[in-house]
């Protein structure tokens, strides 16, 4: 996790007022290409205020171009689309071209669908990929180097939902991703001290050296100018071919060739029929409210639904929102949560899953009934014919609304921070590690928290399980809220978090963004709070109550969008823990 831009609670207060204060005020702290004269001037700021479009992503570069667009009669998704493609350039450890996501699409009209361009496994990869002969996983196969890479999705995603939605025209869309990646920008701190900790793997790959690290292998250090002529290269292409450029067309090929020359699996048939999905969405109710969220392969949608019908058949707001009462009602129903994930859910292309008995009210009632307010349930009582074996991050979401009302909820990844560190030669592009994200050991589920059963094992051109969960919460009808999360396992409860936070405690976006977190997965069986937030009283508590309790020092960065339906004024919080920005045009 991200070290840069943490606060205490109440500096964290403090910081988000005067950001409020300010926000019209404060200069760019990262130097961009100077604006069009055509361009309105754009506020930016950790909170910002609008009745109009806004744009919360991890980089203000990035949230500044989406802005932009808007600014410039583009709607959400060409925003979306430009957010996009600058995260690829300013924030590449998870913003990506090499990677895949869900975007979450909901139109003035009140009509929602999601672009699902997850990766699929490639051809040559099997539910043995990443196995010895004894059965055990490879070490770190399915995580660094170019096997790790599952076939990538963003950029055919990113081009659907601009055929389907977009007004300005692609190039336009991509053309400041291709000026900053060939005319570079600032490092910040954030950056420098991330490709800090990724330059020991990045050496392992001549290409991904070439690329991050200097001729003596060094990474790029604060204030220095940060260039990638070979990403703006395949930028290029891609604003003049659209995704047949990383499909058939030219990048495809110079990628494949990289990787075919390191051992990967990834062949140009594999990019040639990857195709992104128009999917569903799906939809639970909650106290009143109308959660939209991701289908599958994203378990998101399904895991929080089915917490939040849990947890809707107890008074939640009668304790505080950190008290030991409330966090052991939250982590009873993720433990439940996480073992139907484990059990049931994978890419429903490939196996079957009963969503809509998964997601039906009446699913619960055995959890309601066996909740037990004085005693945590062992996760291994949750096991069922699940076997249990003997003993022994980095996403990135951002959110965008438009003058009209179009939103846009995305989360992209490369997975791991930096992805497979391997980047293709002449592409400038990193490649994600999602096959990790499969269940790599079949019929392995153990304590730690390894998955091995069967519904999200690899196949070729199968989507493997994520957990990313771009999110609307509306309100009669009305969106009121744009959110979303990186963080592994850990968004779906981050998500959960902020809802039980606005809906059952009234909290302003604000402070349900800064609540602090809890994570529990039923494996493994350990709640883990994020340190130093809670008070000691309330982890003995919890710890008599007979959780195992664990602690991490941040929990998900969200940057989200909350709209008052009364007034229509928009809210953007970029979450402080880490950098981040909320940009609107004035
Ligand atoms: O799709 C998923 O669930 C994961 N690949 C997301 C990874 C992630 O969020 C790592 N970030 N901190």
């Amino acid at each position: 996790m991200r070290s840069a831009g943490r606060h205490t609670g109440i500096g964290l207060a403090l910081a988000a007022t005067l950001l409020l204060l300010f926000a019209c005020h404060a200069p760019p702290s990262r130097t961009s290409a100077p604006p069009k004269q055509d361009d309105r001037p754009i506020a930016t700021g950790k909170t910002v205020r609008t009745d109009g479009g806004i744009v919360v992503s991890v980089d203000e570069l990035a949230s500044e171009i989406g802005a932009r667009m808007l600014a410039r009669g583009g709607n959400a998704i060409d925003a979306a689309v430009a957010t996009a493609f600058a995260l690829a350039v300013t924030y590449p450890r998870a913003g990506n071209l090499g990677g895949g996501g869900f975007m979450m699409i909901r139109t003035a009209d009140g009509r929602s669908e999601m672009i699902d361009y997850r990766e699929v496994a490639p051809a040559a990869a099997g539910p043995d990929a990443y196995l010895r002969d004894d059965g055990t996983i490879v070490p770190k196969a399915s995580i660094l180097g170019y096997r790790a890479a599952g076939v990538p999705g963003t950029v055919p995603g990113l081009a659907l939902a601009h055929a389907r939605h977009g007004k300005l025209p692609w190039r336009e869309l991509v053309e400041p991703a291709i000026r900053l990646a060939a005319q570079g920008f600032t490092i910040d701190e954030d950056f420098a001290e991330s490709i800090a900790k990724a330059a020991d793997e990045m050496r392992l790959f001549p290409a991904s050296a070439e690329v991050f690290l200097d001729s003596e292998g060094a990474p790029p250090r604060v204030g220095d100018r940060f260039r990638q002529p070979d990403l703006a290269w395949s930028l290029r292409e891609i604003a003049r071919e659209g995704a047949s450029a990383m499909t058939t067309g030219a990048v495809a090929k110079r990628l494949v060739e990289s990787v075919r020359a390191e051992d990967g699996w990834l062949a140009l048939e594999d990019l040639a029929v990857y195709q992104p999905r128009i999917r569903e969405t799906l939809s639970g109710t909650y106290r009143g409210y109308e959660i939209v969220g991701p289908p599958l392969p994203s378990s998101g949608g399904i895991t929080l639904i089915m917490m939040l019908n849990f947890l809707q058949a107890f008074d939640v707001a009668r304790h505080g929102a950190d008290s030991p009462e409330t966090l052991h009602l939250m982590t009873e129903a993720m433990r439940r949560a996480y073992r139907d994930r484990a059990a049931y859910l994978g890419d429903r292309d490939f196996v079957d899953v009963p969503v809509d008995r998964l997601i039906a009210p009446e699913h619960v009632h055995p959890w309601i009934g066996a909740f037990d307010a004085e005693r945590a349930t062992p996760s291994e009582d949750l096991a069922g014919a699940i076997q249990i074996a003997p003993d022994g991050p980095e996403t990135t979401h951002f959110s965008v609304v438009d003058a009209d009302g179009n939103a846009v909820s995305n989360t992209y990844t490369l997975n791991y921070s930096w992805g497979s560190k391997a980047v293709a030669r002449g592409t400038g592009i990193l490649l994600n590690n999602e096959m990790d994200d499969f269940n790599l050991r079949p019929g392995y589920t153990d304590r730690r928290g390894k998955i091995g059963t069967a519904p999200n094992r690899i196949a070729p051109g199968k989507r493997m399980l994520s957990s990313m969960t771009p999110l609307f919460l509306l309100k009669d009808g009305e969106l009121v809220l744009v959110a979303g999360s990186p963080g592994g396992r850990t968004i779906i409860n981050t998500l959960l978090r902020i809802v039980v936070g606005l809906v059952d405690f009234g909290m302003p976006l604000r402070d349900a963004v800064a609540a602090p977190r809890l994570h529990h997965a039923w494996f493994p069986d350990k709640l883990t709070l994020e340190e130093e937030r809670f008070p000691e009283a309330t982890t003995q508590r919890l710890e008599a109550l007979g959780h195992t309790l664990g602690t991490r020092e941040s929990q998900g960065d969200a940057h989200c969008i909350a709209i008052d339906p009364a007034t229509g004024m928009r809210t953007g919080v970029a979450d402080t823990r880490i950098d981040g920005a909320a940009s609107a045009p004035r």
